[in-house]
């Protein structure tokens, strides 16, 4: 079959990757991909966000199946739009992708039900929102309602901060749109976990989890960032806290969505805080995390093809899932200023010195051919996946590729997948 991933990211280099592995996928088109999913399939030059482009590339090539990679995309309706076109895709509706796609949203589900959250409220009025904060011990959290390339988020430590954080995006138009109503809520201490679940509602399957690195900087510090990497299976997650994920989360959330006549297929990634009170639900994403995929998919040894066909079909509770019980560590390597402006067009050198390995994958993310060069082109540029049986072999071949790869003002966190027993900082 033909398989078509939309996205250029890390993620979807894993996607692809993984779904190449399949005896079933004869050809993989990535619209429009990065030097990396080139080696996998074939790159399209349709921006995932040319929904028109995407479905005239899928109808033009008979594509069997197109998954789709970024939020941006599913929030704009690509998935109505190929449904419309009985064309088959992976992801959720554009209803079912507000979860993820408004936060104000996301919170008035939560409150209604009764998921354990964050306390918080969802203000269109900058004076209401800052009287709100007075409710609240510092630090709190400032949440964009919408889409925000994960920079809507900030953690204000001083009523000052708060103030600022709200009117640039309230009053002063940060984030566009996404920024005009916002959510502010109570900031919660714990570590971090990302659980990914296969849904067809009502049915879901729970894939393995992982734990992201958010912060730019060792120790968990600096701002957050898309991810800088990821461990998997998740330190801090545990028999008692799946049963309590599935009571207190997932069954509520599944029963009110089939009340709000909502029909989520597709990936549901809930990103978590781990408190001493019990697992608190930060935000619900409704596509596969980055970087968590390339700590993930490597581990998956069941076929990835079968898994979202069932997910499109609703046939989630027939499958089975088998999973590598080695450990994985992903490192991201970014350019310099990331997550702020960054240079690109930096020449990437060691690449060729990772092939071979079966226990390590170089993922791209901002990556382009030119010439025979492979250059940076985004703010995270590589994520680099090892294997081990244990972390710590896993972070040392990861950490060793790391080493033999170069290009200039490279960064990357040296304290991937140790231990999170302090949790988050609140201070930068
Ligand atoms: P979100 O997009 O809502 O997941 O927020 C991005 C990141 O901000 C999360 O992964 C956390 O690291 C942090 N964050 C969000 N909400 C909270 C909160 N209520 N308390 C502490 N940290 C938070
Ligand atoms: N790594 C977090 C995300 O994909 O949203």
């Amino acid at each position: 079959m033909k398989i078509l991933v939309v996205g250029n990211g890390g993620r979807e280099h894993a996607l692809a990757w993984k779904l190449a592995q399949s005896p079933r996928a004869d050809r993989i088109f990535v619209a429009p991909g990065n030097a990396g999913t080139e080696e996998v399939g074939e790159n399209v030059p349709v921006p995932a966000n040319d929904l028109a482009g995407l479905v005239a590339f899928a109808k033009q090539n008979a594509v069997d199946l197109t998954v789709i990679g970024p939020d941006g995309a599913l929030a704009s309706g690509v998935v109505d739009l190929f449904n419309s076109e009985g064309l088959r895709v992976f992801g959720p509706t554009k209803s079912a992708a507000r979860l993820e796609s408004s936060k104000i949203f996301a919170k008035e589900m939560m409150r209604k039900l009764k998921i354990p959250t964050a306390l918080a409220g969802s203000f269109e009025r900058s004076d209401q929102a800052l009287n709100f904060c007075k409710r609240l011990q510092f630090p709190v959290v400032i949440k964009a309602d919408g889409l925000a390339l994960g920079k809507g988020v900030v953690v204000a430590q001083t009523r000052a901060e708060a103030i600022a954080a709200i009117e640039a995006m309230m009053n002063h138009g940060q984030f566009g749109e996404a920024g005009r109503r916002i959510v502010v809520e109570e900031f919660l201490r714990g570590t971090e976990c990302s659980l990914h679940a296969l849904v067809a509602g009502p049915h879901y399957r729970l894939l393995a989890t992982a734990r992201d690195h958010k912060r730019a900087h060792d120790g968990d510090r600096g701002p957050n960032t898309g991810g800088m990497g990821a461990v998997s299976p998740a330190d801090n997650w545990s028999e008692q806290a799946e049963a309590e994920f599935y009571r207190a989360v997932m069954a509520p959330l599944m029963k009110g969505l089939a009340e709000c006549g909502i029909d989520f297929r597709g990936l549901l990634f809930p990103g978590v805080m781990m408190t001493e009170q019990g697992p608190r639900v930060l935000e619900f994403n409704c596509r596969f995390g980055d970087p968590e995929t390339q700590a993930i998919l490597p581990r998956l040894r069941s076929d990835l093809v079968d898994l979202l066909e069932a997910t499109i079909a609703g046939t989630l509770e027939g499958c089975a899932l088998e999973w590598d019980c080695r450990k994985s560590v992903t490192v991201v390597m970014a350019s310099g200023g990331y997550p702020g402006p960054c240079d690109t067009g930096k020449r990437i050198t060691g690449l060729d010195s990772c092939s071979g390995s079966t226990d390590v994958h170089v993922f791209h993310a901002g990556t382009r051919r030119e010439g025979g060069d492979v250059v940076t082109a985004g703010g995270r540029v590589l994520a680099i996946t090892a294997l081990g049986d244990t972390v710590e072999e896993a972070r040392g071949r990861a950490y060793e590729t790391v080493a033999r790869i170069d290009f200039q003002g490279a960064h990357y966190r040296r304290d991937i997948a140790l231990p999170s027993v302090e949790g988050n900082v609140a201070a930068d």
